[in-house]
């Protein structure tokens, strides 16, 4: 099958060098296709989450030879789409060139690090120790044929397992080994998996479609027998796998584990943690600038604490000032459902209705607040449908109210919800986008900067820039209410500074933890595991200030350059409409957008732009679609 595979992009390809001046919209619709199907073949995991069910019965390869057969099938779809003219397409089309062609160079950029991160694929917040419930939660359980692929997948993964120690220890050899606050969680993770050895009479995850979902299908009881014997052998083969990559972490890796916390002590660390940045934000920015801007944001955010602080006349730092607020009862709501109802009420009553106020040709999609079950960060979004009859989720946490100040719910609701992330996936949906833009694969985050990039400088980025939407829809009514939305900027601000600190300025987790107490009201607890986040991710967490700082930044040339053309309405929109796109095209898009509009004539009553929300030509998502799951993490603990 694979070998199959290999031909058929070839020649597909090959055809398409050859008709490229032809019909360069067709050879781009199939190229994007073909590329999408590839992706999904090298990505078969994934696959299943999106509901292609081909290669179900299949897990990702994680050889290292695999990196130069990725490497040069990856070259091959550059040298397809570079000989399609860009100009013949439409401007929807050129968008789609020009992100299949961001994805390509970006991966083709990051590949020569391939020995850094990326032979470490487990750490506390990725891998598949990470969320085991993931191998069975997205998997469809409707036919005997389902449960065959299932049990197939079973019965691969102790190879996967094999292929996981074997580039960890190639990682020794290599010298580019986390450090050991990647890992510490990782044993825990790996215990609280299955029991050892398996019990089937304790709850075991890759068991529970066998305790659960097999009675809801038609099937004789000798192959129920059949199935469960086989998927039996294989999980206890899984448990006693994943002992030995424990046994192997703990006696060989973690004597190896590197010494300091940034990368730049690593062989060309400074050059590796610059091609992170590059990968995160798309965008030509050095380690030094993003420290300075990080320095210079939270210097400008901290003067606008103090200036409430100063004007209630409280004698005492911004710390100071919260810690008094939060001594306040009435500052928190006493019961979950109360929390659930304000922000139900907050993002309906309050926020939704001022929206015209920004946007033209508003999606409507529905969204609901639901209660996370377990907890996490303070919230998450789930994408809905395109047709509506599934709405967006936003999944709040509200399983501990005495601790999420009141002040803190306005911001998350605006990120999380409108016109933050369910603002922008409701416009996505309706834009004329290839599988590869609708349904952007995302990588575990280990990975980078060798992976396919998923642009979340732009949706995080976007995110926080809908919380400072809050101001000019006038929100943020009260001193304390200003005081949250500031803390939660704050909060991604200081990570400017201390990313860079540690994997730039050789900053220890100390100087880093030193820092954010300085500045935010975190607890010393949350900035522990937040740290190693950023040692283990490098680069990550400036993606959502850099991201909303790119934003501003055009809005505010866009405001200058059209003077009395510019509206806000209309720049909002352009950017909804043109989709989750780099940073770096972003930016390009805004200034063609700039010099159209100047060459305009201003025609008054000049009618719109056909509605491009009225007719939905995607699928819905059948399965959730966390999109924000993992770059969320830390919301949980703004103050
Ligand atoms: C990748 O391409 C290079 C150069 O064309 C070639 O030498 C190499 O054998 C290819 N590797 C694989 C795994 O196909
Ligand atoms: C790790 O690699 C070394 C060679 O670098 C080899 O001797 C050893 O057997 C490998 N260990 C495992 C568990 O693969
Ligand atoms: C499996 O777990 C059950 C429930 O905790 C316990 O009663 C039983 O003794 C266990 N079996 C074995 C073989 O450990
Ligand atoms: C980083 O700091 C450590 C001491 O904490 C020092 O040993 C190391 O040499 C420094 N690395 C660089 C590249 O300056
Ligand atoms: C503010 O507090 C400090 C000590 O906490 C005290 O010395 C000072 O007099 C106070 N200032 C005012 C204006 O109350
Ligand atoms: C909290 O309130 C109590 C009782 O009103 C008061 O004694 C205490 O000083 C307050 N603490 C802070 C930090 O404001
Ligand atoms: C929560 O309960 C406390 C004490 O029972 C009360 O003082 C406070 O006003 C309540 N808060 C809200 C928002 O109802
Ligand atoms: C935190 O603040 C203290 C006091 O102002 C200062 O001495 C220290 O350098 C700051 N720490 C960091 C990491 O910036």
């Amino acid at each position: 099958m694979e070998i199959k595979l290999v031909f058929l992009v070839f020649g597909i390809i090959a055809f398409h060098i050859h008709h490229a001046d032809g019909d360069a919209s067709m050879n781009l619709k199939v190229l994007v296709k073909d590329y999408f199907e590839w992706r999904m073949s090298e990505k078969p995991e994934q696959s299943t989450y999106k509901s292609f069910s081909k290669y179900n019965d299949i897990l990702d390869s994680m050889k290292e030879s695999g990196f130069e057969i990725t490497k040069n099938r990856t070259e091959v779809f550059l040298t397809g789409l570079r000989g399609i003219t860009r100009d013949e397409l439409s401007q929807q089309e050129k968008i789609s060139y020009d992100i299949l062609e961001n994805m390509l160079t970006t991966f083709l950029d990051g590949y020569k690090w391939r020995y850094y991160n990326t032979i470490n694929p487990m750490n506390l917040l990725d891998g598949p120790q990470y969320n085991p419930s993931h191998f069975h939660k997205s998997f469809p359980f409707d036919t005997v044929g389902d449960f065959e692929n299932y049990v197939a997948r079973l019965q691969r993964f102790p190879n996967q397992l094999d292929e996981i120690i074997t580039l960890f220890n190639l990682s020794i050899s290599k010298q580019t080994t986390y450090h050991a606050v990647s890992l510490t969680l990782v044993f825990n993770q790996i215990d609280k998996i299955c029991p050892v050895p398996t019990n089937y009479s304790i709850k075991c995850g890759y068991f529970t479609p066998f305790v659960k979902s097999i009675d809801h299908i038609h099937i004789s009881s000798e192959k129920r027998e059949d199935l469960i014997s086989r998927a039996k052998i294989a999980i206890d083969s899984i448990v006693s796998k994943y002992q030995e990559v424990k046994t192997f972490l703990q006696s060989e890796y973690l004597p190896n584990t590197r010494k300091h916390y940034g990368v730049l002590n690593l062989e060309n660390g400074r050059e590796y943690y610059q091609a992170c940045l590059k990968w995160y934000l798309s965008l030509d920015l050095t380690p030094e600038e993003v420290h300075q801007l990080g320095l210079r944001e939270v210097e400008r955010i901290q003067s606008e604490m103090m200036k409430i602080v100063e004007r209630n006349n409280f004698n005492g730092t911004v710390s100071e000032y919260f810690l008094f607020l939060k001594n306040d009862s009435s500052m928190f709501f006493n019961t979950s459902e109360a929390m659930l109802k304000s922000y139900s009420d907050m993002i309906h009553n309050q926020i939704d209705p001022l929206l015209p106020k920004l946007f033209k040709k508003l999606p409507n999609l529905p969204i609901v607040v639901k209660a996370m079950t377990s907890d996490g960060p303070g919230g998450m979004y789930s994408s809905g449908s395109a047709d509506g009859t599934h709405p967006g989720i936003f999944w709040a946490n509200v399983l501990r109210p005495q601790e999420f100040p009141k002040i803190t719910m306005l911001p998350l609701a605006l990120h999380e919800a409108s016109p933050g992330h369910h603002l922008q996936f409701s416009y996505n949906k309706f834009i004329d986008s290839p599988d590869f833009r609708s349904k952007m694969e995302s990588s575990y985050l280990y990975k980078v900067p060798v992976a396919f990039p998923r642009y979340t400088a732009s949706t995080e980025g976007w995110a926080l820039y809908a919380e400072s939407l809050g101001h000019e829809l006038d929100l943020y009514k009260t001193d304390p209410e200003l005081l949250g939305r500031y803390s939660s900027e704050m909060f991604r601000a200081c990570r400017l500074v201390v990313d860079t600190g540690i994997h730039y300025y050789n900053w220890t987790k100390e100087e880093a933890i030193e820092y954010f107490l300085n500045y935010t009201l975190q607890a010393r607890a949350d900035l522990e595991v937040e740290i190693d986040r950023y040692v283990t991710w490098p680069g990550q967490a400036c993606s959502y200030k850099i991201g909303e700082l790119k934003i501003k930044e055009l809005r505010e040339k866009a405001t200058k350059e059209l003077g009395a053309k510019f509206d806000i309405r209309d720049f909002h929109t352009f950017i909804m409409e043109g989709g989750i796109v780099p940073l770096n095209l972003l930016e390009r898009n805004v200034n063609e957008w700039i010099k159209k509009r100047l060459a305009e004539e201003t025609k008054p009553g000049k009618p719109e732009p056909g509605p491009t929300c009225s007719a939905p030509n995607q699928l819905p998502f059948h399965h959730l679609f966390i999109v924000s799951f993992l770059s969320c993490l830390s919301i949980l603990s703004l103050f």
